[in-house]
């Protein structure tokens, strides 16, 4: 069995992101798990090679495919943080939300998505799912209640998408009042947790599948991109892992060792950048130029009262609305301003980074009515004074720079 079921499940997080993953001897030897590259496995006889594919559910070498010890070290720690049993590696946080939907979907099933989804998943939804699949994808109002999730449920429905807070819009979504109705129906329940990780527990709020972008706090340093899925239940361990392994999904040993190694500093980076986080929606709430700020760990934010009940914590990435009269060009003058924000995708790295929302989201259910031009801030590790600075001297350019005529 995987080495997160030992003495160190009454372990602190911090103390478990020290101790496991790692070879198991505390006497002698190097700290770290080896970096292991490689495709064939040589086998002690024709009859274990024969054997071999009995034991693609375990941690056994067979393969380079189906992973050497270097993923195991990373797959065993992450199980264990995400409060589950088994975890499957894949090569990128897109590769893991497309992974756990082909696991359970077939021609003519339906699938729940919630209108929030980080974008790239709807569109694998609607090109691959519903176009060449055929399978039956409808969009939901994140915020829904259980009991309006009941009435969208339909025979076939087979799979309930969670993903919260939502992508660019941080709605928080009630997950242990949806994911007992799904389970009431038999539905099953995949959720993105790359928000939560770690300050949500999945499988303690009815989750049955919980994804990960290890690409973003996980590795923590912008070098890589990868993605996990962890069940907790052996026949989910089964299905989730049959899938990725059908799809030919692998990901490279580097980069699980440099995730293994972002993750030893997680707690830390987790701990400063939620409180440097935190004390710039306080700046941004306090601006007049702002009109609210979408981090559900703010009281006045929207989704606060579940994010309380159900988060330990938050991270640092959420939103910002500007009043109305700050059109795209004057948001795009003020970002450009900016010295110490870069203007890129992906968060969760060291560097902290401004990414315009207007334009590129995208709803189905419901029109996206913010009541201003929203930004995404992800808050890096810089000095938090410093930040603050930047934003200081960045925001006259919201009243200096020209409006569009549009
Ligand atoms: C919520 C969420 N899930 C999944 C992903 C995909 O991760 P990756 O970039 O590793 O494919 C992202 C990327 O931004 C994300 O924000």
């Amino acid at each position: 069995m995987p080495d997160h079921n030992n003495d160190h499940d009454t372990d602190h997080f911090a103390t478990r992101l020290s101790h496991l993953g790692r070879p198991g001897t505390r006497t002698h030897g190097f700290v770290n798990p080896p970096l292991h590259r490689g495709s064939t496995v040589l086998m002690p006889s024709t009859a274990a090679r024969r054997e071999g594919w009995k034991h693609r559910y375990d941690q056994y070498l067979t393969y380079g495919l189906q992973g050497n010890e270097t993923h195991h070290a990373l797959e065993n720690l992450l199980a264990n943080i995400e409060g589950g049993t088994r975890c499957q590696i894949v090569s990128s946080g897109l590769a893991a939300n497309c992974i756990a939907l082909l696991a359970y979907l077939r021609h003519g099933e339906h699938c729940l998505i919630p209108d929030s989804v980080y974008g790239p998943v709807r569109s694998f939804c609607d090109r691959e799912l519903a176009d060449r699949m055929g399978v039956e994808v409808s969009y939901y109002r994140p915020t829904l209640t259980a009991a309006e999730l009941a009435a969208l449920i339909r025979p076939n429905t087979k799979v309930l998408y969670l993903e919260s807070p939502g992508s660019h819009t941080f709605e928080v979504q009630d997950v242990p009042a949806l994911a007992a109705t799904a389970r009431a129906h038999g539905i099953k329940v995949l959720m993105d947790n790359t928000w939560g990780l770690h300050f949500f527990q999945p499988f303690a709020h009815g989750v049955d599948v919980s994804i990960q972008a290890l690409t973003k706090y996980a590795g923590g340093h912008a070098d890589v991109l990868l993605g996990s899925l962890v069940t907790n239940a052996e026949d989910d361990w089964h299905t989730v892992r049959q899938t990725a392994l059908s799809y030919g999904q692998y990901a490279s040993p580097d980069d699980c060792w440099l995730t293994l190694r972002g993750l030893r500093t997680l707690n830390v980076r987790l701990r400063h950048q939620m409180e440097s986080g935190l004390a710039l929606a306080r700046w941004f709430a306090a601006r007049p130029e702002v009109l609210r700020v979408l981090h559900p760990a703010l009281p006045e934010a929207p989704g606060h009262a579940l994010w309380k009940r159900d988060f330990s914590g938050a991270c640092s990435l959420f939103g910002v609305v500007f009043r109305p009269e700050f059109d795209t060009a004057r948001l795009d003058a003020m970002i450009e301003a900016l010295r110490l924000f870069g203007i890129g995708a992906s968060w969760g790295g060291f560097e902290s980074l401004a990414l315009p929302t207007y334009g590129s989201v995208t709803r189905s259910v419901a029109p996206l009515d913010l009541g201003g031009h929203a930004v995404r801030f992800h808050i890096g590790l810089e000095d938090t004074a410093d930040l603050i600075a930047d934003l200081e001297q960045a925001f006259p350019a919201l009243h200096t720079a020209p409006m569009t005529s549009a």
